[in-house]
């Protein structure tokens, strides 16, 4: 059937106004320091620069987006988003990077964000931060994997230290803690049970290690687990420490959906923390609500995303714009660093894991 130009253009028009609707608007106030137009002068193509060369990597490997998300959530939640996490642990100890949650994070990210950095550094000189960077590939990884778009406030400055490793444990909820243990751990952020619920959604794209759920299969299976679903799990990890991994979500683990919720409903959730949203009462009807509108689901997240990316950021004369993501300007300038000293935190919630 052909079709005329006038129903064209109104097609083009509809789908034009569908994706301005689509897209978070910046609402409500930010972070003093950040601002929406940032690097406008300073850095006019940073957001090009950085989404052209991420759809070039996520043509290869669409899997690498879910570790820039990952990363962006681990950034934020210790010691705020400063890019603390990009540091490698120094000659005055470990660091973030060597406690248990980071140990899974992909060693690809880390070098997709450094290269990043490459990229906009050549074009504008040293201004734009590593934690900004780290903000706009999280984003985009969301959108390019067919989730929402949104804008992002920039403008934060890179830490000089990172955390410790107790103070890291005790700042990333574990996958085998309950709702209570969840809300508690993002509460403690100033997140509410709809944001934590929405944030937990960043796990319908991505994998995970065995580990981190087979006390769900092994010695006995959790009962609200659903059947079938956990036998497919005992065949993919055939002991409890097995290496292996599997996707987070079943239904569509590489496209940034709603998906994630419909699982849960389910009892197809992967982790202890996904799936006792569904079951616990003050979360269950958040998830049922993401299930059945996914719209509802994408503002919701892009709303959160862009209020959890402003956790404890440095602005102004803060910290540092880092010529290397992976270390502070001064030990590129071969100045022994030390750790942040940090009042010691106890592992808490992990200390089973350990
Ligand atoms: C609710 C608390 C959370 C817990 C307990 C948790 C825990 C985990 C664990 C254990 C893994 C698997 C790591 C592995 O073994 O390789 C994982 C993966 C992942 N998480 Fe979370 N997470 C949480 C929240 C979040 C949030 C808020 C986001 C982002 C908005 C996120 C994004 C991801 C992604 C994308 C992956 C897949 C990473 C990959 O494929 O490399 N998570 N998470």
């Amino acid at each position: 059937m052909a079709t005329s130009s006038s129903s064209v253009s109104l097609l083009l028009i509809s789908s034009l106004l569908l994706a301005s609707l689509n897209e978070a608007k910046p609402s409500g106030p930010i972070v003093s320091g950040l601002s929406w137009t940032f690097y406008q002068k300073s850095c006019p193509n940073l957001e090009s620069i950085v989404r052209k060369q991420l759809q070039k990597v996520f043509k290869k490997d669409i899997g690498q987006a879910a570790g820039l998300l990952r990363l962006h959530f681990h950034d934020c939640f210790v010691q705020g988003c400063d890019g603390s996490v990009l540091l490698e642990g120094s000659a005055a100890g470990p660091g973030e990077q060597q406690s248990i949650p980071n140990l899974t994070l992909r060693k690809q990210a880390f070098e997709i964000i450094n290269d990043l950095r490459a990229r906009v550094h050549k074009k504008c000189g040293r201004v734009v931060s590593c934690s900004d960077i780290v903000v706009l590939a999280a984003r985009d990884s969301v959108v390019l994997s067919g989730g929402p778009d949104y804008d992002v406030p920039l403008g934060r400055r890179d830490g000089l230290g990172f955390a410790t490793v107790n103070a890291t444990l005790a700042n990333l909820p574990p996958p085998f803690g309950n709702t209570t243990v969840i809300l508690n751990s993002f509460g403690s952020k100033n997140l509410n049970a709809k944001e934590t619920v929405a944030l937990s959604g960043g796990h319908t794209i991505g994998i995970s290690h065995c580990p981190a759920f087979t006390s769900r299969l092994y010695p006995t299976q959790d009962p609200t687990m659903d059947k079938t679903f956990a036998q497919n799990l005992k065949k993919a990890c055939p002991t409890a420490n097995s290496n292996n991994t599997t996707v987070l979500d079943i239904r569509s683990p590489n496209v940034f959906d709603n998906k994630y919720y419909v699982d849960l409903m389910n009892r197809q959730g992967l982790f202890t923390s996904d799936q006792d949203l569904y079951t616990d009462k003050r979360t269950r009807g958040i998830v049922t609500s993401f299930a059945v509108d996914q719209k509802l689901f994408f503002d919701e997240f892009a709303k959160a995303m862009i209020k959890m990316s402003q956790l404890s950021v440095l602005t102004g004369n803060q910290g540092e714009v880092r010529a290397n993501c992976s270390v502070r300007n001064a030990n590129n300038e071969n100045f022994l660093a030390s750790v942040v000293e940090e009042a010691v935190e106890e592992p808490g919630v992990w200390a089973g894991f350990m």
